[in-house]
């Protein structure tokens, strides 16, 4: 397995509209992030991954862009960012854009014209077809609900947009629209970012007949997955990209892969394949959904979680890579999903991070992560602001739902639950701004903030910034082989690490009750060294595992 610079890399997400306000207009921005560059280098991580800052109607928070090559006016300017970029290349952390090419925003230049007549040469910038029957030209649901098709009185036809309908999807079968992709990466690269992170990018190549999916059930609209994740096209596409773009530069590329398998991952990032270097599958975020989708919330099973995980630890050893994640600005907080966050908060919370980040991958933290920040309950639907959020509450209303059954599965599964503001400190609305927050401030920011943790050296920041500083230290973790033991045990998470003569042994209890294990047979826990752990007093020779604790025990020769 080659050594790459990103193999070794810890990556740390901003989503810039919730992290630092610096003008007080209640929106973070680049300024706030530059004033934070510090705090994030004392934490060490390598790399950030900055959501969208380009120009957008705000309509999905920016990953609906209406151009591409300028600052959004709340965040800053260009200067801002130049300025941004210098400061973290100063400190040696890398930038990774966030690339935002499955869809534009309908405000892009490219839509405006392309909707204006049926012969206009960006007509097929987009993907444009005549109704069927009077209606849509498929069945095809938007992930925001409702059709996947908008009409255009203009033209009397309809777009695809497989998000909002402010996101027009774009049409890859269209060379000169790839070209205008490929020269606005260049633009970036240019300006000396170093890589991007790739939104919804096995969407883009769609099976070009736009077929109906199937609908046994008869419901209004069905998902088409089949007939646009990893389509026809999808690796000549990512292929083409490489060799125009992202082979000229020493770049990191992760590629947001709804649906992937870890098959089709070894083929997105197998190295001799030339298109991405890791991927963001979704199978472990899907663990606590029921048959009706994300918001049919059911409990985390911790035997199917670890099955799955381990899956792909398994089958991309030696053959591709991984990110390693378990939040970012779409997911819920980790440690009010599959942790404790009330009394065992704290220990929770490391607890989670040791059994991410000791396995093979690249590991990303999201902001408020290394606080151990957790979900939130708004008590009205009207302090959501939420796209995706807002859509699905207005249908399920509309379909008869109980609101409050509605609110419940919003408080589990929300994306808002990621998006409120950074936790600064003790002050009003956690110190992120002057102003009023854009959305309000988890109640909690008292309790749990920057502030308090960066006094406190037994906090939830220290203990990552442990486990970044013994990534750095040892081989094993990012090239390591790996085993998983006690696969059925509801409770416990335990895997070895292999590598040369080198072993780790991660011990995780995913539970609030003890748990006492055997012996396990490969390796001799009386010789090793704690490499770290969240108990204060451990025994070395104990296989008793107390509520939420995670050791990691190292052995060499
Ligand atoms: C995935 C992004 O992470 C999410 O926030 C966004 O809504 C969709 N892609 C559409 O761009």
């Amino acid at each position: 397995m080659t050594k790459k610079w990103w193999k070794e890399s810890v990556v740390y997400q901003i989503y810039p509209r919730s992290f630092m306000d610096s003008n007080g207009d209640g929106v973070g921005d680049i300024k706030g992030i530059i004033s934070k560059l510090d705090y994030l280098k004392k934490l060490g991580i390598d790399v950030i991954w900055l959501s969208p800052v380009y120009e957008s109607p705000n309509d999905d928070n920016g990953y609906d862009i209406s151009d591409y090559k300028k600052i959004m006016d709340e965040f800053g300017t260009m200067a801002d960012w130049e300025e941004m970029l210098g400061e973290m290349h100063n400190r040696g952390i890398k930038l990774v854009m966030d690339l935002v090419v499955n869809h534009s925003s309908d405000e892009h230049g490219w839509f405006v014209e392309s909707r204006k007549s049926k012969d206009h040469p960006y007509r097929d910038y987009y993907i444009w077809r005549e109704g069927k029957d009077g209606k849509e030209p498929n069945n095809w649901e938007s992930v925001f609900s409702g059709s996947a098709w908008e009409y255009d009185e203009a033209t009397e036809e309809y777009f695809l947009h497989l998000f909002s309908k402010k996101q027009p999807d774009l049409n890859w079968e269209n060379p000169k629209l790839r070209r205008e992709i490929y020269d606005m990466m260049k633009f970036w690269l240019d300006k000396g970012i170093d890589g991007f992170r790739m939104d919804v990018i096995n969407f883009i190549s769609k099976v070009p007949t736009l077929p109906d999916a199937p609908n046994p059930e008869g419901k209004p609209y069905a998902s088409g997955h089949e007939y646009f994740m990893n389509g026809p096209r999808i690796h000549e596409f990512l292929q083409e990209m490489n060799q125009e773009v992202l082979s000229h530069y020493d770049s990191m590329t992760v590629g947001e892969m709804p649906g992937v398998t870890p098959e089709e991952a070894v083929l997105y990032t197998g190295e001799d394949r030339n298109e991405v270097n890791m991927v963001f599958q979704f199978e472990h975020m899907d663990v606590d959904s029921g048959p009706g989708g994300k918001w049919d919330v059911i409990p985390f099973d911790l035997v199917k979680l670890k099955s799955i995980l381990t899956k792909w630890q398994m089958e991309l050893h030696g053959k591709g890579w991984n990110s390693l994640y378990w939040n970012n600005h779409d997911q819920p907080r980790i440690v009010s999903r599959l942790g404790q966050d009330g009394e065992y908060r704290v220990k929770s919370a490391k607890m989670l991070a040791t059994l991410l980040h000791m396995m093979q991958g690249t590991p990303y933290i999201y902001q408020g992560e290394e606080l151990g920040m957790t979900n939130v309950r708004f008590s009205s639907i009207d302090e959501y602001k939420d796209i995706e959020t807002l859509n699905m509450y207005r249908e399920k209303v509309a379909q008869g739902m109980k609101p409050e059954e509605i609110m419940e599965s919003i408080y589990v599964k929300g994306r808002d639950n990621a998006r409120t503001p950074m936790q600064w400190d003790g002050t009003e609305h956690g110190g992120f701004t002057d102003g009023e927050p854009w959305i309000a401030s988890n109640p909690n920011y008292r309790e749990i903030n920057a502030e308090k943790a960066l006094n406190d050296p037994e906090s939830i920041f220290y203990y990552y910034q442990k486990l970044i500083a013994i990534r750095k230290k040892h081989d094993i973790i990012p090239y390591g082989s790996f085993e998983l033991h006690y696969a059925d045990h509801p409770s416990v998470y335990a895997y070895t690490r292999t590598h040369g003569d080198e072993k780790i042994l991660v011990l995780c209890n995913v539970s609030g009750e003890e748990q006492v294990i055997d012996n396990i047979a490969s390796f001799d826990i009386t010789q090793a060294e704690i490499l770290i752990s969240n108990e204060e007093l451990h025994e070395k020779d104990a296989f008793t595992l107390n509520p939420w604790e995670a050791t990691a025990y190292y052995i060499k020769g």
